[in-house]
């Protein structure tokens, strides 16, 4: 048994800066757990990175009322049972090395906790919009955008206790600790309250430069210090897997629980997006561009969420556009053909860009107009327009959102000088030719392999156990293609997206 701190990756000793929980050898696991909003993903880690195997449950989110979403936090520890046995039945020897655990959460839900840890009521979930009031309030409040870095979202924590204030007064009477979902997953797996500095900046009570909970943050939106989780860094150790939960998983040896983080900071650290300057284009059912950052240098103004990495001393910034292949679903299920089905009849290349104008606003949009209420449209529809048309017309209308997202990142400093492309939509050729020419850099497109939140949080585990530096641990995921931008056709998209851009304050102002 080796006792040291190793990077177990490349044989050095580790920096001094991690705890060494246990006996950390070059066979121990680690496990990563991608705690998603409609099911939690469990991967099991090999000591030189490989994944071993992954187990998957899933549940729901509950939507009692318009623009709520509920979650109740037993469904979450119930599907980490029943994956947790999946990989214990698969993969029993593996399973017993465990050494180190990692969470990666969706932000923003506020699970409410009571003295004696009860959770108070379902956790109230990053896409609901019930305290959007609440929100408007607290980001006018002087020195809010300031501490936070930040827009105060309506899917932000610190507006959802404000609501509870409100409208539940008797539950939010007997609130003693308020925790993130992935920290709610902390709690469980070691008995303590502690989250990390990536998902807090997310509540609008971090001050996401000083990495601490904000005093005056707090007492802005009525809450206190007292009620906050201890804070570390992602990759480092937030305790140890308590005993009764390790011998009901079989497990004799000590495991390291990491801090974890928020879902888009693990998938950084699962996609080696820690350096100044890296990062990735995420063409799911949102889209997100995400670019790692050495220093903190928030631009609210811009709706672009400036938030501190999971790991040490870094902060990554990021711009969301809410419908992004969920515009694409959408116009599939109007069409009757399948995303697929409708991209691949654009061919692999683009052409100069289409007449339609579409604006891809189904759900509203956080970067750069942080508006909940505007919706989506079609415009400059002829007679003779099929659905490669209207296809030509949702791809390009994302992905003109999503340079809005690459400008308002440039604008807070960011050097974006190519990135990962990542996600669903970024099986189409024609999508990511549209978004590299749009963009005017390369993108490179990953070889299958995982490398997304799950690794992510595996890799936490990992640093937090042995104490290993995330920087070697946390590597790029081998490049299989890199799309170039259409040099001839920059300025045609250039001038097409400023005069997509000069859509949106018209139908703004629309009834
Ligand atoms: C980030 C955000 C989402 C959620 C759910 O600000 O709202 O990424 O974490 O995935």
């Amino acid at each position: 048994m080796v006792r040291r701190a190793f990077c177990p990756r490349t044989g050095k000793p580790a920096d001094k800066t991690g705890r060494l929980e246990g006996p950390v050898t070059r066979d121990s696991t680690y496990l990563g757990i991608d705690l998603g909003t409609s099911g939690l993903r469990a991967l099991l880690m090999a000591a030189d990175g490989t994944p071993i195997a992954a187990a998957e449950a899933h549940y729901q989110a509950a939507h009692p009322r318009s623009g709520w979403s509920e979650q109740d936090p037993a469904e979450w520890t119930r599907a980490l049972d029943s994956a947790v046995a999946e990989l214990r039945a698969t993969q029993a020897k593996a399973f017993a090395r465990l050494a180190g655990i990692g969470v990666s959460g969706h932000m923003h839900g506020a699970v409410c906790l009571d003295d004696s840890g009860a959770v108070l009521r379902p956790c109230i979930l990053w896409n609901d919009t019930r305290s959007f009031a609440e929100a408007a309030e607290l980001d006018s409040a002087a020195q809010v955008r300031a501490l936070s870095g930040n827009i105060v979202f309506p899917g932000f924590t610190a507006p959802k206790l404000m609501w509870m204030a409100r409208h539940e007064p008797e539950i939010f009477a007997r609130v003693a600790t308020v925790v993130l979902p992935a920290a709610y997953l902390n709690f469980w797996l070691t008995g303590d309250r502690v989250g990390d500095f990536s998902d807090a900046s997310g509540t609008s009570w971090l001050d996401v430069g000083a990495r601490d909970w904000s005093p005056l943050l707090l007492a802005a939106s009525g809450m206190t210090a007292a009620q906050m989780p201890r804070l570390v860094e992602g990759s480092q150790a937030a305790g140890s897997l308590r005993r009764d939960l390790a011998a009901a998983w079989g497990l004799t040896g000590p495991v390291t629980v990491a801090g974890g983080g928020g879902d888009n900071a693990v998938a950084a650290c699962g996609a080696g997006a820690l350096a100044e300057g890296d990062g990735f284009l995420s063409l799911g059912t949102s889209g997100v561009v995400l670019v790692a950052r050495d220093s903190f240098s928030p631009r609210p103004e811009t709706a672009v969420h400036s938030f501190c990495h999971a790991v040490p001393g870094r902060w990554y910034q990021m711009g969301v556009m809410l419908a992004a292949t969920d515009s694409l679903n959408w116009l599939s299920r109007q069409l009757g053909k399948s995303p697929a089905e409708l991209t691949r009849a654009l061919g692999p290349s683009i052409g100069a860009p289409g007449r339609i104008r579409f604006l891809p606003y189904l759900s509203g949009e956080r970067t750069p107009h942080n508006d909940s209420a505007i919706r989506g449209a079609f415009l400059n529809l002829d007679v003779a327009d099929g659905p490669e048309d209207l296809t030509r017309a949702v791809l390009e209308g994302v992905a003109f959102a999503l340079r809005d997202s690459v400008e308002a990142l440039r604008a807070a400093g960011a050097q974006i000088e190519r990135l990962m492309a990542i996600g669903g939509g970024s099986q189409s050729p024609y999508w990511v030719e549209l978004c590299a020419t749009l963009f005017g850099i390369p993108l490179d497109l990953p070889e299958k392999s995982e490398f997304g939140a799950a690794l992510g949080a595996a890799r936490l585990a990992q640093c937090a156990a042995t104490g290993a530096a995330p920087e070697e641990i946390m590597t790029k995921p081998a490049v299989a293609r890199t799309v170039a931008p259409r040099a001839d056709l920059v300025q045609a998209y250039g001038d097409a997206w400023n005069r997509w851009r000069a859509i949106y304050p018209t139908v703004k102002e629309l009834p």
